[in-house]
């Protein structure tokens, strides 16, 4: 099965070309730039960027997979969450060229995009990133982005049940208004990554919220208040080159000890001997190591989304359209999806006793 997935939920618009699981092709377009000069994703010039990047991901993305729009067999687009005018773009635009084609047509939840991309990864030998859904073994998810913090328990390949998510601010997003307390530029997550490998993650004590609380819900607001007030009260010691550091590693400890250690208690909880984590923060090196060594401590195996496929891409997208497809046998009946309305608010599809 040949598939183009397309994806345009937030600031990234991206086109990808599946083939039998492989990501033949992933073409991403990002607006950081422009967004940048505002401190932040204006929603309505995320939507005429989209317009105008779509036809050109597209384009490009068949080209890289030399295969021409009558090989599809199928099309697939983001549905939701995100920005509503972002997410017509790519649904509308994937509709009418399923309708075209005469192909089916699917709506993917972007989280769960999101969650499965930890599946994907570049076999030895092979030439193109694969779902590799024949590893799978019962895991929980950490799923860590600017609009979303998630731990979600998958006993099966597309059956899958929320545990918690957060409260207020993703993890993301408080890594970005962290940074902007610092005067440091949008998006602030991965600049605070390159300055906190500088600075003492031990230096300061910022508060690691709900990390003892039972259940499996976050809240990121707090850590970020307490930052407010710190730089209220020790103005200076964000002044200068290594306290800054010091400020943007301590941060960062405390967001990763809670990822961490809520994702580790979940795997404890549900009896699973495996994490995943996925999303634009796994892209974080000590979100990374310090996975690593958590699980290698418990003999927990560990799979993270690597690459372009932590952040917004439609190679994720495409590739859980393929599973849901081949899996569910969802090419029956298609029709009424070429219909579908985006959903700007969507709670990932809970399909485990629930
Ligand atoms: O998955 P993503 O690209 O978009 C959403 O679905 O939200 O995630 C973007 C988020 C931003 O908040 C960005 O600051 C954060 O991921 N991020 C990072 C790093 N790279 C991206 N946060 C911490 N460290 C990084 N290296
Ligand atoms: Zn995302």
């Amino acid at each position: 099965m040949r598939l183009l997935a397309l994806e345009s939920s937030c600031d990234e618009t991206s086109a990808a070309v599946i083939s039998d699981g492989q990501i033949l092709s992933n073409v991403v377009s990002s607006q950081i730039a422009l967004h940048a000069q505002y401190d932040g994703v204006v929603p309505e010039l995320a939507t005429r960027e989209h317009l105008k990047n779509l036809p050109v991901v597209t384009r490009q993305a068949l080209k890289e997979a030399k295969i021409t729009p009558s090989d599809l067999d199928a099309i697939a687009a983001t549905r939701g969450p995100g920005l509503p005018g972002a997410l017509l773009i790519g649904l509308k635009a994937g509709q009418s060229m399923a309708r075209a084609l005469k192909v089916p047509f699917l709506g993917v939840h972007h989280h769960e995009g999101h969650l499965y991309s930890a599946w994907i990864s570049l076999t030895p030998g092979e030439d193109f990133p694969c779902m590799n859904i024949k590893d799978f073994e019962p895991s929980v998810a950490l799923v860590v982005s600017g609009g979303h913090t998630l731990l979600v328990h998958v006993p099966e390949p597309l059956k899958h049940q929320v545990l918690g998510g957060t409260l207020d601010d993703a993890a993301g997003e408080c890594f970005d208004k962290t940074a902007k307390l610092l005067g440091l530029p949008y998006p602030g997550g991965p600049v605070m990554d390159r300055l906190a490998a500088g600075g003492d993650p031990k230096a300061f004590d910022f508060p690691r919220p709900m990390l003892h609380d039972p259940g499996f819900d976050f809240s990121f607001s707090g850590l970020k208040t307490s930052v407010r007030y710190f730089l209220r009260d020790h103005a200076d010691i964000a002044e200068s080159e290594q306290g800054l550091k010091d400020i943007c590693a301590s941060v960062q400890a405390a967001i990763v000890d809670v990822l961490v250690g809520k994702a580790i208690q979940a795997a404890k909880k549900l009896k699973v001997s495996c994490i995943t984590a996925a999303g634009g923060v796994t892209a974080n090196r000590q979100l990374r190591e310090s996975l690593v060594e958590a699980c290698q401590r418990r003999r927990i195996k560990l799979k993270m989304a690597s690459g372009v496929l932590c952040s917004d891409n439609a190679g994720m997208i495409g590739a859980l359209a393929w599973l849901k497809f081949t899996r569910l046998g969802l090419q029956k009946n298609m029709d009424l999806l070429l219909d579908e309305e985006p959903k700007p608010h969507w709670d990932i599809p809970c399909s485990v006793n629930c």
